[in-house]
């Protein structure tokens, strides 16, 4: 089948509301929504601290591997079956499943993704109200001069409040939903121009900052001197996971977003931009916080309150700090703003799609109930603290409702999806279209083509075998 008659079937299958269905302005316009997705939380507030926790070089090292050899290619795989298929992820891998005469069963592939963003979203949000909570600590010139202990304190008071957190975590669901149910584009692409530079231009400083505090060099080596002795096989699939989640694959969310990407774009190349930006964010937060870390004494393992208590202590230093700090959070916010925006869309584009919903009522559905279940994750950082529902289990044990949904979805339902965003792609779909779609010269193809057969399902299903035995 030629492109074009491929191409005219695909709009016959899906008749009507493809019609609707607008495009990206430009191809800078899908690069940065898609950087918008990606960049995020997964970023600047949990790269750093999983990093902390899996003792820093080598662990990064497999993360970085992991991008290269797992990350791209799947990445490159969605966003070819959203711009094929054309609507939503579910009903885009219906369409290309049904369209190669395959089970129509593989739509639930995108169904499992459409699950993980909907989960991911519960706990995302509570943490996306931390950076607006300090937003306000920061303008309030609260931090500025205070010792670790007193950032510590503020830190802990927060997360023992549920009441407070119930507010931010509202706040935040709600400016989520807000630019959801005015449909995507409009808000999303031109808050994205002005806002993912200003981050890049706002870390390059932090790192500029960090430089001064003397410890460098041992943030540094840190990060990037492996010892393969600290590296255990957890921290493998905790890399591997975050690979996913950093990059936001595994999910549909690439699928979403390259269903409205023009047909003459290059998708090896915007999808190895994309990732490229993204790696760039983590290193470079990495830069920014770990010399904070040694040249206050704190503990680079301490977990999810990592940059709440290190870089307000820089702040709290530097010239401006109240300044330069409430800038950081504010674009922290909109970071994880541009994440959230992503993990609900799925979800509501099926919604509209398949229930015939109007985007508002399920916009309002879909993130009511994502709302609620946050609240399962506010409680078990206080009055739940000491509850772990999974923990019978030894690889579950001490973990709290939050730790769960989070390990769940990063370590477990984003590489299944990727795998099987690979295994369709690599093993079912006709390599003819392949070639068509991605339109890659020289051997480009043929290396994309045997990675996303061979190494990206083998490596993905190593790490996970390993952990379960
Ligand atoms: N990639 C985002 C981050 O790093 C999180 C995310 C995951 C967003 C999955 C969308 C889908 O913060």
């Amino acid at each position: 089948m030629t492109q074009s008659t491929s191409n005219a079937a695909a709009t016959s299958a899906v008749s009507g509301a493809s019609a609707k269905r607008g495009f990206w302005s430009s191809r800078m316009a899908f690069v940065l929504a898609a950087t918008g997705s990606a960049v995020g939380l997964g970023n600047i507030w949990k790269f750093p601290y999983i990093t902390g926790e899996n003792g820093g070089g080598a662990f990064v090292l497999v993360y970085l591997l992991c991008i290269a050899v797992v990350g791209i290619p799947i990445m490159m795989a969605e966003v070819m079956i959203g711009r094929r298929g054309g609507r939503s992820p579910i009903n885009s891998m219906r369409i290309l499943a049904e369209r190669d005469r395959l089970s129509s069963r593989w739509k639930w592939l995108a169904g499992v993704g459409v699950l993980a963003s909907f989960l991911i979203l519960s706990f995302y949000s509570v943490i996306g109200g931390w950076a607006v909570s300090y937003v306000g600590t920061a303008a309030s010139g609260q931090l500025s001069g205070q010792s670790a202990e007193v950032i510590g304190a503020i830190f802990s008071g927060l997360l023992g409040d549920p009441g407070k957190l119930l507010i931010w975590h509202s706040l935040f669901m709600a400016l989520t939903m807000l630019v959801v149910a005015r449909g995507l584009r409009g808000g999303l692409e031109r808050a994205v121009t002005i806002l993912m530079p200003a981050l890049f231009v706002l870390l390059l400083l932090l790192v500029g900052y960090a430089m001064t505090t003397g410890h460098f060099g041992q943030a540094a080596s840190f990060l990037f001197r492996p010892d393969f002795s600290s590296l255990t096989t957890e921290a493998v699939l905790v890399a591997l996971g975050h690979a996913f989640f950093t990059l936001s694959l595994g999910m549909g969310v690439m699928m979403a977003y390259g269903s409205y990407l023009n047909k003459n774009v290059s998708i090896a190349k915007t999808s190895l931009l994309v990732s490229l930006m993204d790696t760039g964010v983590a290193l470079l937060a990495g830069l920014a916080i770990f010399p904070i870390v040694f040249a206050n004494g704190l503990e680079p393992g301490a977990g999810p309150g990592l940059i709440f208590q290190t870089l307000p202590l820089a702040f709290g230093q530097m010239p401006l700090g109240s300044l330069f700090g409430t800038l950081f959070f504010v674009l922290l916010v909109f970071a994880a703003w541009t994440s959230a925006i992503s993990l609900l869309e799925p979800l509501v584009e099926w919604l509209e799609e398949q229930k015939g919903m109007n985007r508002l009522v399920s916009t309002l559905g879909a993130g009511s109930l994502c709302w609620l279940l946050g609240i399962a994750s506010i409680l078990s950082l206080n009055e739940w603290s000491g509850f772990a529902p999974l923990g019978m289990f030894a690889a579950f044990e001490g973990k709290t409702v939050f730790d769960l949904l989070d390990y769940l979805t990063a370590n477990i339902l984003l590489p299944l999806g990727g795998l099987l965003v690979a295994v369709f792609v690599g093993w079912f779909m006709a390599r003819q279209a392949l070639e068509n779609e991605l339109s890659l010269r020289g051997p480009w193809f043929g290396l994309w083509y045997g990675v996303l057969r061979y190494v990206t399902p083998v490596a993905v299903a190593i790490v996970f075998i390993y952990n379960l035995v």
